[in-house]
């Protein structure tokens, strides 16, 4: 079989600073609100905190060699914001962005194309200490932070993510207070904190265009998406609406995961607004009060000409049409789920950036995918997960097939590099295609790092 993956397509794997550096206090780091939210009682499963995770602040060169090794092409990792400006804003920690300028120097010399993401969760405590999201003042911190890496790694980073999956810490951390800085606020004030990233997100962007000039930029939001459960016209159109809707996802995901019918964990609240400089009508409606204030010019600030749409999919929700609406397909009994109970559905990573791109018509990233398994180190030394390569090749054969529709995909980028620090999951999940041993920091690549390499080796070809 060729390759239908296109010339210049980028193979990848991913990672976030607090999930993987550790040297929480080291040469001068300013507290998050990870660290922070990690101390609260049962905030972590089993207490666990991102204090050592991958020590990969020491491990970093011969992480590196071992991502070339793999073969890798791309690398996406993020800055830890505290650890370059300590208190958030103000004096510059100068040992703490020498570590990420080495970062690059040594990704560019082992070959590596560095995506680099201003924002994956870890705001610097002393900012959440004068009211974090929820405060507008928020947009120039972030602007002022964009400026301080802009002028350091623009001359050598090309490719820049803005906000990791907005939805998320939104939802997460403010509402369902699962995640730092663990509050459950008012929706309104929630959706508030969300328009305020979002302005981040854009005057980010206005920034890096000054002082990256030529950079690719986006964003890499979470995507729930649906795909159709047979490809009839009518289905394929209950995929889309499902995809772009905000109330029937809403609800869905409301009662999947607790959270009130109206959450803001949808795709077109965020990326409408992105990309199409306006939040959607019937988000508008549905929140009605709740809504944010939007401020003259705020709308035109968020739409920032971007250069591709970064997607974070992990698995989609089978629909079809009916007469009435449209209906989820329920999961079979026995259907495949990952270590985190989410279902295996490959066919998200076809309709998903098939319905992503007709909707925004920006080049799209796969700027995270992956699964969770509860993998060891087998009694021959080697860890094996098949689970891991069916999974992803199952995966990218539907990315092959958005491709072949005619979908401009770019790359594809693993989560993870390695096992890493899962949130408030601490280290019950192992995402990475490379084992971490966390007493040791022993890193054991995987059968499934083996075969990337392979992949990549033949563009995706023996798929
Ligand atoms: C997210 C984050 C990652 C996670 C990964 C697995 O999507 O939640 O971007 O940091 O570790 O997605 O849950």
């Amino acid at each position: 079989m060729s390759s239908v993956f296109p010339p210049g397509f980028a193979w990848g794997a991913a990672t976030a600073s607090y999930q993987i550096e550790g040297a929480a206090r080291t040469d001068g780091r300013g507290p998050s609100i990870w660290d922070d939210f990690c101390r609260q009682p049962g905030a972590v499963w089993r207490g666990h905190t991102g204090d050592v995770a991958c020590n990969h602040y020491t491990h970093m060169p011969a992480d590196v060699a071992m991502m070339q090794k793999i073969g890798l092409q791309a690398y996406r990792f993020s800055l830890s914001w505290s650890r370059i400006l300590p208190q958030g804003t103000g004096a510059v920690n100068e040992a703490g962005l020498g570590f990420y300028d080495r970062l690059v120097d040594q990704l560019l010399a082992a070959g590596i194309t560095p995506f680099c993401t201003l924002y994956h969760w870890d705001l610097p405590s002393a900012l959440q200490a004068r009211g974090g999201w929820q405060t507008r003042d928020s947009v120039d911190w972030f602007a002022q932070y964009t400026e301080v890496v802009a002028r350091r790694l623009g001359d050598r980073v090309k490719h820049w993510i803005t906000l990791n999956e907005p939805q998320i810490f939104i939802t997460y951390g403010l509402q369902k207070g699962e995640h730092a800085p663990g509050l459950k606020l008012p929706f309104k004030q929630v959706l508030q904190a969300g328009h305020n990233a979002l302005l981040a997100h854009g005057r980010a962007v206005q920034v890096l265009r000054v002082h990256c000039p030529g950079a690719q930029i986006g964003m890499a939001p979470q995507t729930p998406v649906a795909f159709p459960s047979t490809e009839s016209d009518a289905d394929i159109e209950a995929a889309r609406q499902f995809t772009f809707g905000i109330e029937p996802i809403g609800t869905f995901i409301g009662r999947a995961l607790n959270l009130p019918a109206n959450n803001p964990l949808n795709t077109a609240w965020w990326l409408d607004a992105a990309f199409l400089g306006h939040y959607p009508e019937e988000g508008l409606r549905l929140y009605g009060a709740d809504a944010p204030e939007v401020q003259a010019g705020d709308m035109a600030l968020i739409r920032q000409p971007l250069d591709f749409c970064g997607m974070n999919v992990y698995f989609g929700l089978e629909v079809s049409a009916t007469d009435a609406a449209v209906a989820l397909v329920p999961g079979k009994p026995g259907a495949p789920i990952t270590g985190f109970d989410w279902p295996v559905t490959p066919k998200a990573l076809q309709w998903g950036p098939r319905f992503l791109f007709e909707r925004y018509g920006k080049p799209i990233y796969i700027t995270e995918n992956g699964l969770s398994q509860r993998d060891w180190i087998s009694l021959d030394g080697q860890v094996h997960d098949p689970q891991r390569i069916d999974f992803t090749t199952l995966y990218l054969r539907e990315l092959a097939k958005a491709s072949a529709s005619g979908v401009d995909v770019r790359g594809y980028f693993h989560w993870s590099l390695m096992d890493n620090f899962e949130w408030a999951e601490g280290y019950k999940h192992r995402f990475g295609l490379v084992h971490v041993d966390y007493t040791t920091g022993v890193r054991t690549p995987k059968d499934s790092a083996a075969w990337y390499g392979q992949v990549i080796a033949s563009h995706g070809s023996g798929l």
